[in-house]
């Protein structure tokens, strides 16, 4: 099959590709997405053929705004339409009751479906023009890390599916937010471009899943499917450093070893020079941080690098969904230091 590229202008040409039952990779303001006609399920099985994704793993519905809740969820709480006021069109995810007419390969058989707003304008106009809700996860093949760039999308699925819209770089960088606004009290279960600071501004309490966090152990459940899967995870071993930079850029650099790789602040990059080094921003910065750190993992798979240390932010505001992707690359993998760099 030969892979169309489409620009952000030809949505209405592109909409047509998910009408027709095709495959369309599209961006977002997160991640690339990987989209069919969310109710053509044969058209969704193929998402899941073309990523190589676990049946048991449930997609996100993507409408082009909170009105077309009602059509797809049931039992809407008040708490859905103020987080659609606040944050949507955004990188927001909610997972609530859905209507018997959401094919059961979208939910994975479950009883609710995760439903968001894209905030791109070329996604919205694309989703706009399909007139259908848009099944999408991210566009990277299953395991690896998800694409940022047109060109992420293009290394996993050329010629796998119909299209692609370049959109250029996403500017979160990171997944969205998933809240659970099916139990009480509501509950985080992805860390992404909302924060959970700023999910508690608008609903008060709200709990963390503990997949958030750790490692879910033998007969453990995440609430969301994805989670207990290893997760944009390079080729390469990854050691993920936590604590002071400075302490955890001299801990690194005394744990060089030939053949190892560094993601770091920019900041420490000439600490690691003969090493290949993969700047995410500054320290400072976990914004730029969360749009850069996909693009840091995806770039080892492309070398020879045996191990990969990465530096990692504090785990407040975006700097936890950055945390939790780098430690799910590291399979939890992860050394905090002290002030003087000791473990
Ligand atoms: O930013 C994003 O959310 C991107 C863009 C393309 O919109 N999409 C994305 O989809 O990250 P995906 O499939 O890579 O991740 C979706 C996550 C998975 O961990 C899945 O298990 C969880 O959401 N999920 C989906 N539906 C769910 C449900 N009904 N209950 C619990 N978790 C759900
Ligand atoms: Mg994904």
């Amino acid at each position: 099959m030969n892979t169309r590229i489409f620009r952000p202008q030809e949505a209405e040409e592109a909409a047509a590709v998910l009408r027709n039952g095709g495959l369309l990779a599209f961006p977002t303001e997160t991640v690339y997405g990987l989209g069919a006609d969310g109710l053509n399920e044969g058209a969704v099985r193929r998402i899941f053929a073309a990523k190589g994704r676990p049946q048991d793993n449930p997609l996100i519905l993507h409408i082009p705004d909170a009105g077309a809740l009602p059509q797809y969820c049931a039992h809407i709480p008040a708490a859905a339409y103020a987080l659609a006021r606040r944050f949507w069109p955004g990188p927001l995810t909610m997972i609530l009751p859905r209507r018997p007419l959401v094919p059961d390969v979208v939910t994975a058989g479950l009883d609710t479906v995760g439903m968001r707003c894209p905030g791109h304008p070329a996604a919205l106009a694309l989703l706009r023009y399909a007139g259908v809700p848009v099944a999408a996860p991210s566009a990277n093949t299953s395991g690896r890390p998800s694409p940022t760039a047109a060109a992420h999308v293009l290394e996993d699925m050329d010629g796998r599916i119909e299209g692609i819209m370049d959109g250029g770089a996403c500017a979160v960088g990171v997944e969205s937010t998933i809240v659970d606004l099916t139990v009480s009290p509501p509950r985080l279960l992805r860390p992404g471009g909302v924060t959970l600071e700023e999910l508690r501004e608008t609903l008060g309490e709200v709990e963390a899943d503990p997949a958030v966090f750790r490692l879910m152990g033998e007969g453990e459940q995440p609430r969301a499917p994805g989670m207990k899967y290893r997760h944009y995870a390079p080729r390469a071993p990854v050691t993920v450093l936590r604590g002071a930079p400075a302490a955890a850029a001299r801990y690194i650099r005394r744990h060089l070893a030939a053949g190892d790789g560094v993601i770091c602040f920019n900041e420490f990059v000439p600490l690691f020079e003969g090493w290949p080094t993969e700047p995410i921003g500054p320290a400072g910065d976990p914004a730029e941080q969360a749009r850069r750190v996909f693009d840091a993992l995806r770039y080892f798979d492309g070398t020879e690098t045996a191990r990969i240390w990465a530096m990692c932010p504090d785990p407040d505001g975006i700097g936890l969904a950055v945390s939790n992707r780098l430690n799910k690359a590291a399979g939890f993998h992860v050394i905090t230091v002290d002030g003087e760099g000791e473990a």
